[in-house]
This record gives structure tokens, sequence and C-alpha cells, in this order.
């Protein structure tokens, strides 16, 4: 039999009509504990997943085992595991793999809270990390032969300078190395990219964006293709205790039945948005992989299905021109973060990104991020040509 499409797993995979009452979409079981049938006599055992049943929602709950088993079909894993936010995601996963003495590589742009996670936090525990241009294969080997790492970890694209890196050459350099290949893949999400297909060992997600995709959720996500892995993880995420709770898990479950839909409309009028400022005479460069002009076009083209809805572009006017053009749009509201129906603006050097600000990690002070959302395209292209002025 044919397999399921993307769509098809988007809304069915985790989602069975409800065992009890037959709700067609999974309740949200808003519960803290479960009653025994007799001391250690668990109900719920074989639902999404729990194989002992349900005792307690740190360690299992059903609605986030829904969420987790419909992720876990999106990516092509064979287990996942939801989270409070993105941020619980990546310190469960690194707490998992690494101990003190090991090393890490991460992207020279790499996210600023994944920086800041790694300089500020799992530094001062022994886990050392260096940033690395993962556009370039070759840094990354030298990277390696100089000292050995646990992690390679890849954004692509990334935030917000939009580089590019090759999924399927890292994880043989990682492979040949001995370490393993961890996939941000927020920026692409699964509908327009699938790590585990392309040799990465596990993705990680900040749901809060495209996958719950309406701004109203910050959730996270850990995908791995091996099930020991996925057991170490879940081990590691109920004894540090981030997991998602149902309210939430059931919110990123609802956005994420639209996210094909949502990612073609939110790709049209990303690509109208570069073409234009590709064009405009006050913007010294535009940062979109769908451009034909972009350095990493081949690689996107090559292991994603589309361009995604990030555009970032520096103003010709400079830092001060870039803070103003942030405060003079009227459908890119002004504020941090992405992946919503609804268009963003942000000025990374001073908003998301000023963690990185001295660090071989800063961004341009004339950058500006949109997160190009799926109103109508021409309304956007105007907001954007009268904010110029
Ligand atoms: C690429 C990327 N990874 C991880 C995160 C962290 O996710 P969260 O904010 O849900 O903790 C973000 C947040 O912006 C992000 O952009």
């Amino acid at each position: 039999m044919r397999a399921d499409g993307f769509e098809t797993l988007a809304i069915h995979a985790g989602q069975e009509p409800d065992p009890v009452t037959g709700a067609v979409v999974p309740p949200i079981y808003q519960v803290s504990t479960y009653k025994q049938d007799g001391v250690g006599g668990l109900r719920g055992a074989g639902l999404h997943g729990s194989v002992e049943g349900y005792d307690y929602s740190r360690s299992a709950n059903p609605t986030r085992g829904a969420l987790e088993d419909c992720l876990a079909a999106l990516e092509g894993g064979a287990r996942a595991l939801a989270f409070a936010s993105g941020m619980a995601a990546e310190d469960c996963l690194l707490r998992t793999v690494c101990r003190p003495g090991d090393h890490v590589l991460i992207p020279v742009d790499a996210y600023g809270g994944t920086y800041r996670l790694h300089d500020k936090v799992l530094r001062s525990w022994g886990v050392s990390y260096a940033p690395v241009p993962m556009s370039e294969p070759q840094s990354v080997r030298s990277a390696l032969a100089a000292r050995p790492a646990r992690v390679i970890w890849v954004e692509t694209p990334t935030n917000p300078l939009l580089s590019l890196a090759d999924i399927g050459a890292l994880a043989d350099i990682a492979h040949e190395s001995g370490a393993m290949l961890v996939v941000d893949n927020t920026f692409a999400s699964p509908y327009l990219q699938q790590p585990l297909a392309l040799g990465a060992d596990a993705v990680v997600h900040s749901t809060t964006k495209y996958i719950g995709g309406h701004s109203d959720v910050v959730g996270g996500a850990l995908v791995v293709r091996d099930s020991d892995l996925g057991e170490r993880l879940a081990f590691v995420q109920n004894a540090t205790g981030g997991a998602a709770g149902p309210f939430d898990a059931w919110l990123t479950l609802r956005g994420v039945k639209t996210l094909g839909v949502r990612m073609d409309r939110h790709c049209q009028n990303a690509l109208r948005v570069a073409d234009m400022l590709a064009a405009h005479p006050s913007v010294a460069q535009v940062f979109y992989p769908g451009l034909a002009s972009h350095p990493g076009h081949e690689v996107a083209a090559k292991q994603m299905r589309s361009f995604g809805k990030m555009v970032s572009f520096r103003h010709r006017g400079g830092e001060a021109e870039a803070v103003a053009f942030c405060g003079r749009t009227r459908l890119f509201t002004l504020g941090e973060s992405l992946g919503g129906v609804e268009s963003l603006i942000e000025h990374p050097a001073r908003m998301t990104h000023a963690s990185a600000t001295g660090s071989a990690l800063e961004v341009p002070a004339d950058l500006v991020r949109l997160s190009v959302g799926i109103e109508t395209g021409d309304d956007l292209l105007e907001d954007l040509r009268s904010a110029f002025g």
C-alpha cells in the first residue's frame, strides 16, 4: 500500500478518534495524575506509545503523546518528544549526549539562544563549543581535525542570515569522525526538509514557529531515528521536567494540521518579497535561499521542497535606517519570533541576537529580518514599499 502523504500524516498521525468517546480531535487531558487499578495497575498501556500506561503527566500525557506521535511521523523518526520550549528541547538533547570534556561545533550564525546556552550555561559544566561556518564542509573537517566533537549542530537555513548547510555532506563528515549530526529544523519545518532522511541523527524544533504556526504557543521538540536514543532522551526529559503541558501540546497539534498549506503560501509570498527587495535601491543585500544569486541556492534546491518564509536584508542607510524601518511598517508587526500566519519584522542585532553582540556570532547592525506571513501578497509588498518611504 502507498504510504500516506505529508498532509495526511499531519491531520491523522497520532490522532485516531478518542478510544472512549470517539472525539475526532485528541482531547486536552488537562490532568496531572491517573487512577491506578491496584498498585502499579496503570491504564492506557499502548495509547500513544506509552508502553506501561499513565501514572503522572511529567512522565507521559495522552495529549502530549498524540503530538509526539504526529511529529515522529512527519519527520520520519522512531521517536519524538515534546517540550515546553525549543530551548528545553536543546538542553535535554545536549545534556543527554554530552559529558564534561566534550566538544560541540555550532554554526557561526547560530540562533542567539543556542549560542547563549553553549556560552553561558553548558561551558561552565565543562562542555566546550566552537563556531564553524557550516556552509563550508571543509571548515567542519578542519575543526574536527583540530579537536574531535561529540556533536555537530547545524541550522539550515540559519537564523537570521539564511545560510545553507548540506545536511547529507555533513552527516558523512560527522559519522566518519564518530560525531552525531543534530539539525535544528525550525526554519524549514518537516514540510520543507527532512533531515533524518538526509542522514542526520536528531532533529530539533522550536515548535513555537512554523509547526505551531499561529503565534499562540511556545514549545519545542526532538525527533530521533534511533529508539534507544529516544529512550535516553525520554529519561532525561522526565528527570529534568521540561515536557510540554497538555494545552500547549493540543494547540501545537492543532497548528501542525495545516502546516503544508500554510507553508506553500508562506513560500510564495516570501519569494515575491525577496524579489521586490532585491530590486529596491535602499537595499544593499538580500538573504533568501530562493534567489538564484544566494550562495546556498543549489544546496537549498537539492534538500528542500521550497525556500521558506524568512527573508533578511541589509539596509543601505545603515543601522539607524534599519531600526527606523522596523518601526514604519503597518502589516509587518514589530516583534520577536517567526513562523506564524501573520508577518513580523525585527532588528536582530538589538532584539533576537543581542546576546551575540561582541562575539563571533554578532550579526550586521543594518540587518532587518522579515517573517513573511500568509496575508495577501500585494498588501505585504505595498507595506514594505511604503516603509522605505
Ligand atoms: C532556530 C531556532 N532554534 C531554537 C529556538 C528556541 O526556541 P524557543 O523560543 O521555542 O525556546 C529558536 C527561537 O527563536 C530558533 O529561532
